[in-house]
């Protein structure tokens, strides 16, 4: 029988410090053995955002329990793994230094191929973990820093066909969480809040929704509730406002995902049903989920979400990019820490004054 693959992955980011062994099944989907993350939280919520050395000092002193747990949970050794995977970026430096080193020195000691990971390529493959997805597939990477629609061709080879020019979603959903008071993180907390409001009390606006292909705009959409915010005199009036916030993004994200899918389909031509992936911390909220999984069934696309715990920032994603990158022979060795670090290198930069669509 052919050896199964084990490897340790390791996730420093941003804010979370993860640790996770994960070995393939055999049909394209992973067995996690022990998904470790350990959140920061308390540590940040008095900032009411990550502060970037308060964090890499977390994960400092945290990593190695975090590790020796993950590697306990899984009862597997070093000597046991095929090889070491840690996020390389894109991220806070002083972050993914802490797991790049650690992941480097245990490999080195180890004797082990050690694997440098683009954090949005284990988001990318995150939902594959439990569904068996076949290349190409159209993926929404949705999180704090991150918002893209990509043609996910096969490993290595990315499409970004849209992306947001200002603000990403996740931001979004963690400013207006700071503008509202609801509580640190943003997104779970505008979540719960817009249960108890009404999302049609507000009208938004929703940016370049009907130019720009399937480019986000997220920021005047969070400089009017803003505004807006103002001239709230009561906790109603705040919840109506954060449920008036979560409606108009499920808006622009069913318009511009409806034309991401017309451009896929421009782009690939396949006989069966077309996968529509979501992936990153957004891809959490229900009413998000519940909306995509709409917009899929009307454009004839399956929808495959990751469960919750491999949403958010894990290194499960990370030790399974490892192994699709083992099994390609495809290892980046030569990738060192880097703040930016795009899928798809051509994709053009859509950031900043004179953008024009
Ligand atoms: O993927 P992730 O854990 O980290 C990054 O790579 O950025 O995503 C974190 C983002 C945060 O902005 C957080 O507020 C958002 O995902 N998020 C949510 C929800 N859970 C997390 N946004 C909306 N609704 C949620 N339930
Ligand atoms: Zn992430």
């Amino acid at each position: 029988m052919k050896k199964k693959l084990t490897f340790l992955g390791i996730e420093t980011s941003c804010d979370e410090t993860a640790a996770s062994v994960v070995q393939e099944n055999g049909d394209g989907t992973a067995k996690v053995l022990s998904n470790i993350i350990s959140s920061q939280i308390k540590e940040h919520k008095k900032f009411g955002g990550v502060v970037p050395e308060i964090a890499a000092r977390a994960h400092i002193e945290n990593i190695d329990f975090i590790i020796q747990l993950a590697l306990k949970k899984s009862r597997k050794k070093i000597k046991d793994l095929d090889g070491i995977a840690a996020t390389t970026g894109p991220g806070l430096v002083v972050c993914l230094h802490v797991g790049y080193n650690i992941g480097k020195s245990i490999a080195t000691f180890g004797k082990k191929s050690f694997f440098p990971i683009n954090h949005l390529e284990g988001h990318a493959l995150s939902p594959s973990i439990e569904n068996k997805i076949t290349f190409p597939y159209l993926l929404l990477l949705v999180s704090g820093g991150h918002s893209q629609y990509i043609i996910v061709k096969g490993l290595n080879n990315y499409k970004q066909i849209g992306t947001t020019i200002d603000d990403a979603v996740g931001e979004a959903f963690d400013k207006t969480a700071k503008i509202l008071n609801l509580g640190y993180p943003g997104g779970p907390s505008v979540e719960k809040f817009a249960k108890l409001g009404n999302k049609n009390s507000y009208i938004l606006p929703q940016p370049i929704i009907n130019r720009g292909g399937c480019n986000l705009s997220l920021a005047g959409l969070k400089t009017d509730v803003l505004r807006k915010s103002k001239n709230i005199k009561s906790k109603q009036d705040k919840y109506n406002l954060a449920a008036s916030f979560q409606e108009t993004v499920n808006k622009i994200l069913r318009k511009k995902t409806t034309t991401a899918m017309k451009i896929f389909k421009e782009n690939i031509s396949s006989k069966t049903t077309n996968s529509f992936v979501v992936a990153g911390g957004v891809a959490a909220n229900e009413t998000i989920r519940k909306n995509l999984k709409e917009i899929s069934e009307k454009n004839n696309f399956k929808a495959i979400f990751p469960s919750k715990e491999f949403c958010g920032d894990n290194a499960a994603m990370i030790a399974w990019a490892g192994i699709h990158r083992f099994k390609k022979k495809l290892n980046q060795k030569n990738e060192t820490v880097k703040s930016r670090w795009p899928l798809d290198n051509k994709a053009p930069f859509l950031k900043g004054p004179g953008l024009k669509f």
